[in-house]
């Protein structure tokens, strides 16, 4: 089977056909698309509102699920939560803490317990773990693609969004809360709601300064 062929059959899977955006291309026939541009506006947003619908969410998460993952072992899981279930989250999170660090809980409540609630959607994103610690690594990888992924699909859809860890993302306690196993792994909690100020700057990168080119 020729190249043109081939890519014709990609094409057909993928849903897109020869010659948009996003087509996987025959030889000599480059298609440019504008993830560049997506790449390179999307910053993290810490102060949102509004909210996220439920057709965009899913638009979200399957874009988490097309990253990059190797031997196709399928380590994601997303636990997205809304309303209350982010007042229960902060309030496991802030009896964690508490109990871990000997604090007062009505002061972790007030502290800890309130950061749930910086945004109407909190989509958490884990991984499986592994014995095998190339598996483990790889799989971890795949879970920081899908998570910069979510990340662009949440600012191609117009979203604020940020990637945020802490000891949150650590807790036995929490991943008991959201319903995942003992042994996985969270990579990030990514923040999402409706913008409500522009979008901050940020310094620009050098790309000379981080490239070597060998030929
Ligand atoms: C692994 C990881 C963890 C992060 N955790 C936090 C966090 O806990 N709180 C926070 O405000 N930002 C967090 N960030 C976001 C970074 O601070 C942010 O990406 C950085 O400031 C660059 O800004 P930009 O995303 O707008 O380019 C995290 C980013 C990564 C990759």
């Amino acid at each position: 089977m020729g190249s043109h062929r081939e890519s014709a059959v990609v094409g057909a899977k993928t849903g897109y056909a020869a010659g948009e955006p996003g087509h996987v291309g025959a030889f000599g026939n480059r298609v440019r698309v504008k993830v560049l541009k997506a790449i390179r506006t999307r910053r993290s947003v810490g102060r949102v509102g509004g909210d996220v619908s439920q057709e965009d969410l899913r638009k979200i998460v399957e874009a988490g699920l097309w990253a990059p993952n190797h031997k196709l072992s399928d380590p994601l899981k997303f636990v997205a939560l809304r309303g209350d279930a982010r007042k229960r989250l902060g309030e496991v999170w802030a009896r964690a803490e508490a109990q871990r660090t000997g604090t007062d809980l009505e002061t972790r409540l007030a502290k800890d317990g309130q950061k749930p609630l910086r945004a109407p959607l909190i989509l958490m994103i884990a991984v499986r773990t592994s014995d095998d610690e190339i598996r483990a690594e790889e799989d971890y990888a795949t879970g920081a693609a899908a998570t910069q992924n979510v990340l662009l699909a949440a600012h191609a859809l117009g979203y604020g969004a940020i990637w945020r860890s802490g000891d949150m993302i650590r807790s036995p306690e929490v991943r008991a809360f959201l319903g995942l196993d003992r042994t996985d792994r969270i990579v990030g909690a990514v923040y999402i709601g409706e913008l409500v100020e522009e979008l901050p700057n940020a310094p620009d990168r050098e790309v000379n300064k981080h490239l070597t080119i060998l030929a």
